[in-house]
């Protein structure tokens, strides 16, 4: 049989003939037995059930079955049976063994079980072979399909945004630089400044933040586009919440208003819960019993439930009724914090609630204008447990509101002429959104930390792997 057709572990338990013959290819994950008969727990990767091999030890090389602890790669023939134990129902009786690679029980980290997630993120390395990594990577895998399969069935096509840009998209500042330039003795300017026109680019030019105004074009000729790629932010947060490098998931939609964009918002996220519900229960299911009880139940709320729709003035209303004591203030024209969110979502109205018309001051220079003067057709989806999982906005196509802002703001215009130009030349009403990859990740499998949602986390001061 060629490799690429073996069945894998999730095959032959779902669909295993007993009495047949099947070859088995993965790692150790425990070993139990005396000297009579061994049983071995097995995983590939292909689900979080292992397949337990049952080995009739004095059949086999007493050298290589001591090589069969937690953490070795093997291969195993074998017939699949019934199974007489506790915990499983068929098990594959062994003939052959192989032991691909040995771990060594002295020094194998992942020798016992119950690590801490803050050790486990110190060997990132050999994390995906937990189950609870196992299964967080599953989820990502089926959760980027279902994303891109609901918007390609509902007629946007993928966009390809750059990585490296000369543009600040939030005009947050927050960005890392990509430049080429010796760090130690750069070229100068007459004015003894680094001279970006020796760079690489022959200008200055950083990693992403969001891929939205390159996404606005591709909108603007195609009417609807999304982006999926990894953005990047140079801000010192350490929080349970923030990554330096994500991805991000941004829609872009030439002829839809705000209301537009807020249907799209929910039902995008109740499609890509219910297909997790519906592909990834077992890894659900794991993750609800090991960390968070609520799980399964607070998923299928969010899916069987209207989102709550308000205005910004309305929040800070009922957040400077609610006679609770905030760490941060609340206040007209002051941005909410992730206790405000949640205090909105979890206390107050109990479930997802999108925010519109936000002060224009707190938002990015490309939303559009309301007629009051001091408010943005701005867009946040709050999250139980998560606060914004969604922002985004209408964008404002009016040629002269816009410059006119981008002025006031004092960004630089020779960085943005081009996305200028499209207001100048066929301009259209058009919304979007960036929905944070991780952010979302982390609200489905029921982790607490986002470090522990993505294979390499990247935070200050952490780039190991
Ligand atoms: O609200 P943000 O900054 O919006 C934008 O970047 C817009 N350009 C999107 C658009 O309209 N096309 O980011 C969007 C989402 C947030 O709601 C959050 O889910 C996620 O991206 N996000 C982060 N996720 C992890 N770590 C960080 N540091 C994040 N910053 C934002
Ligand atoms: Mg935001």
């Amino acid at each position: 049989m060629k490799e690429a057709d073996r069945p894998k572990i999730k095959d032959i338990l779902d669909a295993g003939e007993i009495g047949k013959d099947y070859q088995l290819k993965g790692w150790v994950r425990t070993k139990r037995g005396n000297n009579k008969i061994a049983f071995v727990a097995i995983n590939d990767g292909s689900t979080i059930h292992n397949m337990q091999v049952v080995l009739d030890v004095p059949n086999f090389d007493e050298e290589m079955v001591n090589q069969i602890t937690t953490g070795a790669s093997v291969a195993v023939t074998g017939t699949l049976v019934e199974s007489m134990g506790k915990g499983q129902t068929i098990e594959i009786q062994a003939k052959e063994v192989e032991v691909y690679g040995p771990a060594d029980p002295e020094t194998y980290p992942l020798q016992k079980k119950g690590h801490s997630m803050e050790f486990l993120r110190e060997i990132a390395h050999l994390r995906p072979r937990t189950n609870t990594f196992s299964a967080i990577l599953r989820i990502r895998h089926h959760l980027s399909y279902a994303i891109h399969k609901y918007y390609n069935d509902n007629g946007f096509f993928y966009m390809h945004t750059p990585i490296i840009t000369g543009s600040d998209a939030e005009g947050a500042g927050e960005m890392f630089r990509v430049s080429t330039l010796d760090p130690v003795s750069p070229p100068l300017t007459k004015a003894k400044e680094v001279d970006f026109q020796k760079d690489f680019f022959g200008k200055e030019t950083n990693l992403t933040v969001s891929g939205q105004l390159e996404g606005e074009l591709g909108a603007l000729a195609l009417s609807k586009i999304y982006t999926f790629g990894p953005t990047f932010r140079a801000e010192n947060s350490n929080t349970p919440r923030h990554l330096a490098e994500f991805w991000m998931i941004e829609p872009e939609m030439a002829f839809y208003e705000i209301e537009d964009n807020m249907d799209l918002a929910e039902d995008s996220l109740k499609h890509h819960v219910g297909y997790i519900l519906d592909n990834c229960l077992s890894d659900l299911e794991f993750l609800q019993k090991m960390y968070d009880k609520e799980l399964l139940d607070r998923l299928n709320f969010v899916l069987e439930h209207d989102f709550k729709r308000i205005v910004y003035t309305e929040a800070v209303e009922i957040l400077e009724k609610s006679g609770q004591k905030f760490e941060f203030p609340v206040g007209w024209g002051k941005d909410l914090q992730s206790e405000h969110e949640r205090y909105l979502v979890e206390k107050h109205f109990k479930k997802p609630v999108i925010i519109t018309d936000y002060p224009r001051d707190i938002k990015a220079f490309y939303m559009k204008q309301n007629d009051d003067g001091n408010t943005v057709r701005a867009l946040d989806v709050l999250f139980p447990r998560i606060g914004e999982i969604i922002g985004g906005s209408q964008r404002e196509e009016n040629y002269d509101k816009l410059s006119q802002r981008i002025e006031e703001l004092k960004i630089p215009t020779k960085d943005l002429w081009w996305y200028l130009e499209t207001r100048k030349f066929g301009t259209a009403p058009h919304s979007g959104f960036g929905l944070g990859f991780e952010r979302l990740v982390l609200f489905i499998t029921g982790m607490s930390n986002i470090r522990d949602v993505i294979p390499f986390p990247r935070t200050p001061k952490n780039a190991e792997f």
